[in-house]
């Protein structure tokens, strides 16, 4: 085997060379793969090698096979979940951080790693508007940090609660969310023990908010049968409509009823970074809790979340902390507040600072301003041809770079709910088999719905006019199908 420089120059310059390939090609490359699971089960169906194999076999077979099958992710025309393009410091601030292989859990296994985290969780908690006591960790992802989040929820509630479990609490808790929530706090209720049935999902007005008088009925309610109001969640950015909940009222809600205050600002916790969108996350300084994904809408790659929290460390300690034998804080010196396997629940962790911190020194404030308000910009020009296309009908707002419609057709206005969640499946199927663009449908108001966002720092107008084309050209051949007695 060659010396160990020696094999990172040489993978180093080969996968180099297949990145910026890749890369020149994302703009004409389909963006999804027509292959099924079973093709490429065939194509993976191979026995654990006996002997090792040349990493120049291994590179090919990335190129031929697993680039070859690998959703469009980074495209520009690939307008899916909040996925985004990878800014390229990102990518590359992932190998170094695993050359480096800092085990980001203790402070002693990565002092840099430690000191990194500490001072981007300062920048995102300033920037949404948090003071100085306020303190935060990364996580794997939003999934988790709503986890962390409503772990410190939970303990808040009652003290022994940590200790015993949920029992020990007086009566059952109870977590509030907009029915426009992430699937992720419910998962989290149930793993913290508050069950699923322990969220209450208030319903939404037409423009997919959490509506305020629900909640406070939904809380009293409970209240009158003796449940204990635990948390309320306000979402900043929802996962199917981008939009942002009433902040200002929900911290009011909260603090009357003495409960947690939790904003979901997985992805729309950006806008912080835009002078002229910043005002939408009013409130959310309110928050004991925030969550922030920076590989959503900061364009870091997988996987990274953040938690901040309002009071301080203390707050994150007290929900997690415990110290083994092998990690004793009682080894003297400052560096025990810079251990983050004490501030969630991750052991061993990855030096995932590093991309975060890479990517807004290589940004600025301003570059994800510029960004983030050219996509908001994009949305709406969508927003606004899509209002003047026959055959197609918008659901809500454009409040972030969402925008959610329906294809409606004259020859399908009378047909059956069913039948219209069925064209609006059969739409979004046949854009993904045509591989120029790639949308999602979501369900708004119990009926299926389109949903488009711009996510990638890559996508121009022309690409906005290439998928509002792709959408006549497919929708038109729907209506033709209909027009020759085809199922709608
Ligand atoms: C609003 C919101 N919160 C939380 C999550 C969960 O984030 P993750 O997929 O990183 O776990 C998502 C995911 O899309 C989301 O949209």
């Amino acid at each position: 085997m060659e010396d160990l420089a020696e094999q990172h120059e040489h993978l180093g310059r080969a996968v180099t060379r297949i990145i910026a390939d890749f890369a020149a090609s994302l703009d004409s490359r389909p963006v999804a793969t027509r292959a099924q699971p079973s093709d490429l089960e065939t194509i993976f169906a191979e026995e654990l090698p006996e002997n090792g194999i040349a990493v120049d076999e291994i590179l090919d077979r990335f190129t031929g096979e697993v680039a070859a099958h690998a959703m469009g992710v980074p495209s520009p025309r690939y307008y899916g979940q909040f996925n985004p393009t990878p800014l390229p410091i990102g990518v590359w601030a992932d190998a170094l951080s695993s050359a480096l292989n800092q085990n980001a859990g203790a402070w002693r296994n990565g002092p840099t790693s430690a000191m990194i985290e500490a001072r981007v969780m300062r920048w995102l908690c300033n920037l949404l508007g948090y003071g100085p006591r306020s303190f935060g960790t990364l996580a794997s992802g939003g999934s988790e940090a709503n986890l962390i989040a409503l772990k410190c929820a939970r303990d808040k509630s009652h003290a022994e609660v940590i200790h015993q479990g949920v029992r020990a609490a007086p009566a059952d808790l109870v977590v509030y969310a907009s029915e426009q929530s992430h699937y992720s706090v419910v998962k989290s209720a149930d793993i913290l023990g508050l069950g699923r049935e322990g969220v209450r999902k208030i319903p939404t007005d037409d423009r997919f908010h959490v509506q305020t008088d629900l909640l406070r009925a939904e809380i009293a309610r409970d209240r009158k049968a003796g449940r204990i109001p635990c948390c309320v969640v306000g979402v900043a950015g929802a996962t199917s409509t981008g939009v942002i909940d009433p902040l200002p009222e929900l911290a009011t809600i909260a603090r009357e009823n003495n409960c947690w205050f939790h904003v979901d600002a997985a992805y729309g916790g950006a806008l912080a970074f835009s002078a002229q969108h910043r005002s939408k996350l009013k409130g959310i300084e309110e928050a004991d809790s925030i969550i922030f994904d920076p590989h959503k809408w900061l364009f870091v790659p997988f996987a990274c979340g953040a938690v901040l929290v309002r009071d301080g460390a203390s707050v994150l300690r007290e929900a997690f902390d415990i110290s083994p034998e092998y990690l004793s804080e009682d080894r003297g010196g400052a560096d025990i507040e810079y251990d983050f396997f004490r501030y969630g629940q991750m052991g061993t962790r990855r030096f995932n600072s590093l991309k975060v911190w890479m990517a807004l020194k290589f940004m600025g404030r301003r570059g994800y301003e510029e960004i983030i308000e050219r996509q908001i910009g994009l949305t709406h020009y969508l927003a606004s041809r899509l209002d003047e296309m026959s055959g197609f009908e918008r659901l809500g707002e454009v409040e972030t770079a969402v925008c959610c419609f329906k294809f409606l057709p004259e020859t399908a206005r009378n047909g059956t709910v069913e039948d219209q969640d069925r064209l609006q499946q059969r739409l979004q199927q046949q854009i993904e088999r045509s591989g120029e663009a790639w949308i999602t449908t979501t369900i708004l108001g119990g009926r299926r719905a389109m949903r488009v966002n711009i996510n990638s720092f890559l996508t121009e107008r022309r690409h906005v006019d290439d998928l509002l084309e792709l959408l006549k050209r497919e929708s038109d051949k729907l209506i033709g199908e209909k027009g020759k007695g085809g199922k709608g």
